[in-house]
């Protein structure tokens, strides 16, 4: 019996690791084909975007990689949203971010809303979780009115973005929401083609 229930088990491990390294190796190829183009792309930024404001949420780095690009090509300011209680990364974590986004019990954030009235343009961005926005950066677009301002969102994520940018539309009050961007994460071998993708994107914005 024994025996059996530790074959079952084996067999079990190997699926599991067969199904991962396949989608590992999925995400690694269609990222390869995603940022081919931006590769050995020379460009600069020559957008008018006006005064931005880069706000943004960051667990682990990430999206304030993507947002300090930004904040530098454009000149802009940061705003980092931090939680009053910091996000421990528990290994039970992903379950209590998941209670969060189920609940709609977000976590309250620390410090003042900057003046939004002096920008011309606001970036907002969030990792993906759950296929959604994060729960700090839920819990700061619920307590701000962009009254008009021009909003664009950014996300990024392992690979999926689920209904992140839906979401965002819903949620950003009043706002002037212009399509925004996902980054998936990479290697540091993806450095200056993350950057060009980004310089293309500030690019294409129109206010
Ligand atoms: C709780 C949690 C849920 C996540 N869910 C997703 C997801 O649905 N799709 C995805 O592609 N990546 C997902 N990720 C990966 C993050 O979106 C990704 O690592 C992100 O770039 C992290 O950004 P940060 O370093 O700024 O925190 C998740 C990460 C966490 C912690």
């Amino acid at each position: 019996m024994f025996k059996m229930i530790l074959f079952v088990l084996c067999i079990a491990l190997l699926v599991g690791v067969g199904v991962g390294g396949l989608h590992l190796y999925r995400v690694s190829e269609r990222n390869k084909k995603e940022m081919a183009p931006y590769k050995n792309l020379s460009i600069t930024y020559d957008n008018q975007l006006g005064r931005t404001l880069v706000i943004y949420y960051s667990l682990t780095g990430h999206t304030e990689e993507i947002a300090k690009e930004i904040a530098q090509q454009t000149q802009g300011d940061l705003f980092r949203i931090e939680t009053q209680e910091p996000i421990r990364r528990f290994p039970w974590f992903y379950l209590t971010l998941k209670k969060q986004l189920l609940t709609q019990d977000y976590p309250e954030i620390q410090g003042n809303v900057p003046d939004l009235s002096q920008y011309d343009t606001i970036f907002v961005g969030s990792p993906v979780w759950w296929y959604t926005i994060s729960t700090p950066v839920r819990s700061f677009l619920k307590q701000v009115d962009f009254k008009g301002r021009s909003v664009v969102p950014f996300s990024t994520q392992g690979s999926n973005y689920g209904t992140f940018f839906d979401d965002f539309n819903n949620m950003a009050q009043n706002a002037h929401v212009h399509s925004g961007e996902s980054f998936n994460n990479l290697g540091s071998a993806y450095d200056s083609a993350v950057r060009n993708k980004v310089i293309h994107w500030l690019n294409q914005i129109k206010k």
